[in-house]
């Protein structure tokens, strides 16, 4: 019989819009029971790594206004953003910087006026990244924490693994279908005991799915299994074709040289030791948005002016030699700390070498505005939601602010649904679990494959660096896809460590479950969409299409085979594919520039 836990309400992921969320939910109501479940400690959620900023408009005295970062975030987005969704992260983030500010976080200041100080990102007209040296998500991560902990009836259920979703009736007398949001099944990651843990409201904050990508910036442990668990439950993935790629990953870790290096001044430089941004985007140079700057970058080393690195990889470099020891010390110090540990250079003194990496989805869980998925009592937030803030490029410093923004709208709303749904969370068929108690126990854990899962899981990613990188085409990704199904029917359900406790031999297998469906919905997205916008950029159809293509991309699972909508593309096993309006309100599509 499995264990049974109950709760108001809960959080999957413990990251900035988890611990957000928690805040503002206890916020509504202060007996309301709060469980945060993560499958890693909360300080090693992956929002730790966050470097650069957090955007705001805080000086409008000095000529910053929100008009611009709304146009900015749009326009950024290629138009694919929802514009009522991009506006309310612009209006709400001013106070979530000073209410970070007044929870203790060490943003850092102007010497004159002590004031928060700001800095310049990619993409915007005004230098709106608030920051705190290049520690941001380390210091946002523990000024929430330290916040959640003032509260006893937030409850901590670290390294707990969730594995599916749990639904219910709408109603006592069962006239709704199964929509509701009943708890999630998990595993307790120390004992391997497997329990059900129920609620009335559930908010998912697993953030993204950038490991599918050996070249990442992402923490290992950042694998879709939040995205794939709402997959699972018939929930519609959105728009997740568009992969960011940010400028700056070191080699050959991929490990994040902050946006607000080339903030502070950075330059990128080619073999011939050219500003090559010149050529790309004669205005904002280096500050161009990063779809920009990584297509240049990947032209400039496709066209024989990259640096060879020695791992053989071809790179770019950028320097910041010129902006002096003391400043680099005082705002670029982590960075610095990681170029000497993982690449063995002192950026104070030479160029470091860097490429463009996976860093970002722009896509995930579909939500409305308000983070609310097609699921009664189920919302997503931060990076795991696709709320369409972002459309199909990011701006620097704008993910943060989604994480705060969402984090406080969804544990609000929560919070309320809960109060009023507060005995809903007892009816779960036991049925749910059985099958998935199934799913895992039997199918998963027993797994007696030939194939290494380690060597699948480099297989798959290598797979998605190789054919679903900044530039793509056809071919490449109907290869992809093929590879991907091949690693999907072999038999890579291994786990040698049959221990229930601590057995990151199973936990791999799972994650790897979930990474090899999430990667072929990225890659049949990318297929089906036949344009170049944001971050998605194919060299059959080099223009953007509005006519055709301005519309966000939803994909549902489906076990049992299906049919594509679309004529074109075999989706025979997994995906049904289908589109979603963007919502405009006063923005008319222009092309870019910068
Ligand atoms: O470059 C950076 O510091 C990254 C920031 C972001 O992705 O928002």
């Amino acid at each position: 019989m499995t264990d049974s836990i109950s709760y108001d309400i809960l959080i999957i992921g413990s990251g900035i819009a988890g611990l957000r969320a928690a805040i503002s939910a206890v916020s509504v109501d202060s007996k309301l029971r709060i469980a945060v479940i993560s499958k890693v400690q909360v300080m090693r959620s992956h929002s730790v790594s966050a470097e650069g900023g957090t955007a705001a408009v805080i000086f409008e005295e000095e000529g910053d206004n929100q008009e611009s970062h709304i146009y900015d975030t749009i326009k950024g987005s290629d138009f694919l953003a929802d514009q009522d969704v991009a506006e309310k992260l612009v209006r709400s983030m001013p106070f979530e910087i000073y209410q970070l500010d007044h929870w203790g976080m060490p943003w850092s200041r102007r010497k004159e006026s002590g004031r928060i100080d700001q800095r310049w990102f990619g993409g915007y007209s005004f230098p709106r990244a608030t920051y705190a040296q290049d520690k941001v998500g380390f210091f946002e991560m523990q000024t929430l924490y330290d916040t959640c902990l003032k509260h006893d009836n937030i409850h901590f259920y670290n390294e707990w693994f969730c594995t599916s979703i749990l639904t219910g009736d709408g109603n006592h007398s069962g006239k709704n279908s199964n929509n509701n949001f009943r708890g999630v099944t998990a595993i307790e990651m120390k004992s391997g005991n497997f329990f059900k843990i129920k609620a009335p409201a559930g908010i998912i904050c697993t953030g993204g799915a950038g490991r599918i990508y050996s070249f990442s910036t992402y923490a290992y442990s950042s694998t879709p299994d939040g995205l794939d668990m709402a997959y699972r439950a018939g929930l519609a993935l959105k728009d997740m074709e568009f992969v960011q790629f940010h400028p700056t990953g070191i080699l050959p870790s991929g490990i994040l040289i902050t946006e607000g290096a080339r903030g502070e001044g950075g330059y990128l430089i080619n073999n011939q030791g050219e500003r090559f941004m010149k050529k790309y985007a004669p205005k904002s140079l280096e500050l161009a948005s990063r779809d920009v700057v990584s297509r240049a970058m990947m032209k400039e080393i496709e066209e024989g002016r990259g640096f060879k690195h020695e791992t053989g990889v071809h790179c770019l470099k950028i320097d910041l030699t010129h902006l002096g020891a003391e400043r680099i010390r005082e705002r670029l110090g982590g960075i610095r700390e990681i170029g000497i540990k993982f690449s063995g250079i002192d950026i104070i003194n030479e160029p470091i070498e860097i490429r463009p990496v996976c860093h970002y989805m722009m896509g995930g869980i579909h939500t409305n505005i308000d983070g609310a998925t097609e699921m009664k009592g189920l919302w997503a937030a931060g990076e795991a939601a696709c709320n369409s803030t972002h459309g199909a490029n990011r701006l620097g410093a704008n993910s943060t602010g989604e994480c705060l923004v969402w984090g406080k709208i969804t544990g609000e709303l929560a919070a309320h649904y809960a109060l009023n749904h507060k005995s809903d969370s007892l009816e779960i068929s036991e049925h749910q679990v059985l099958e998935e108690e199934k799913r895992i126990y039997d199918g998963i854990f027993r797994g007696n494959g030939q194939i290494n899962p380690y060597e699948a899981r480099k297989e798959l990613t290598d797979t998605m660096d190789a054919k679903a990188h900044v530039f793509r085409n056809e071919k490449d990704l109907a290869e992809g896809l093929k590879k991907v199904r091949e690693i999907k029917v072999s038999t890579w359900k291994h786990v040698d460590d049959h221990a229930r406790e601590y057995n990151t031999n199973f936990i791999n297998v799972m994650e790897l479950d979930s990474m090899i469906r999430t990667a072929e919905v990225v890659l049949i997205g990318a297929l089906n969409r036949h344009e170049t916008r944001g971050a998605h950029a194919m060299k059959e159809y080099p223009k953007r299409d509005d006519i055709n293509f301005l519309k966000h991309t939803l994909a549902y699972y489906t076990a049992s085979g299906i049919s594509a909508d679309r004529d074109n593309i075999n989706n025979e096993d997994g995906s049904k594919m289908g589109w979603f309006p963007v919502t405009f309100t006063r923005y008319t599509p222009v092309e870019r520039h910068y």
